[in-house]
């Protein structure tokens, strides 16, 4: 027996190994699975919300529970209309916990219906996020060890637009 529905949210701009990572586990916990890309009021992306869906269902066309959405609202209000029983966020270095608990605090306040569980990152992506990503995208780095080969191209054709 699964667990019912759990959302996945970030602003995946763009998505990683360490976020898939964590889909992927919540995937195998949940009957269903909804990865939301929902906006981080302080964050500047270099991709659109429907560019950051887009390469979210490339890179998990392979996992039949999980759906991808965009929202641009409240994440405990987002919860209560899906029915979702969990909250799922992964864990990196010490410096996410103040910044998560924060943010898991906040969202029970405003629904306490849904729990939000934190899963540990798998060690080789402790130290791996997106803007490390574009960072090493916009030097020339290879980035073949944080994002999968399905949207490698599409993230270094847009750092380097710009
Ligand atoms: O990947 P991120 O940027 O750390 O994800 C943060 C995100 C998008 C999950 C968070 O900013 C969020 O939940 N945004 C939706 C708006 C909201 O509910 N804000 C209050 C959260 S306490």
């Amino acid at each position: 027996m699964k667990n019912g529905i759990a959302i996945c949210p970030g602003s995946f701009d763009p998505v990683t190994y360490g976020h898939l990572d964590i889909i992927s586990r919540a995937a195998n916990m949940f009957d269903k699975v909804i990865v939301v890309v929902a906006s981080n009021k302080n964050k500047t992306n270099s991709f659109t919300p429907l560019e950051r869906v887009e390469m979210i269902k490339k890179c998990t066309s392979a996992l039949p529970n999980v759906e991808v959405e965009s929202f641009d609202g409240l994440l405990a209000e987002y919860a209560a209309k899906k029915g979702a029983k969990a909250i799922i966020k992964g864990l990196r270095a010490m410096s996410d916990f103040e910044y998560e608990f924060q943010m898991a605090l906040t969202n029970k306040k405003l629904n306490p219906e849904v729990e939000t569980l934190f899963l540990t990152t798998s060690a080789e992506n402790m130290y791996l996020s997106s803007s490390m990503v574009k960072q090493i995208a916009a030097m020339g780095g290879d980035i073949s060890s944080f994002v999968p080969e399905e949207i490698r191209q599409d993230i270094i054709d847009r750092i380097n637009s710009k």
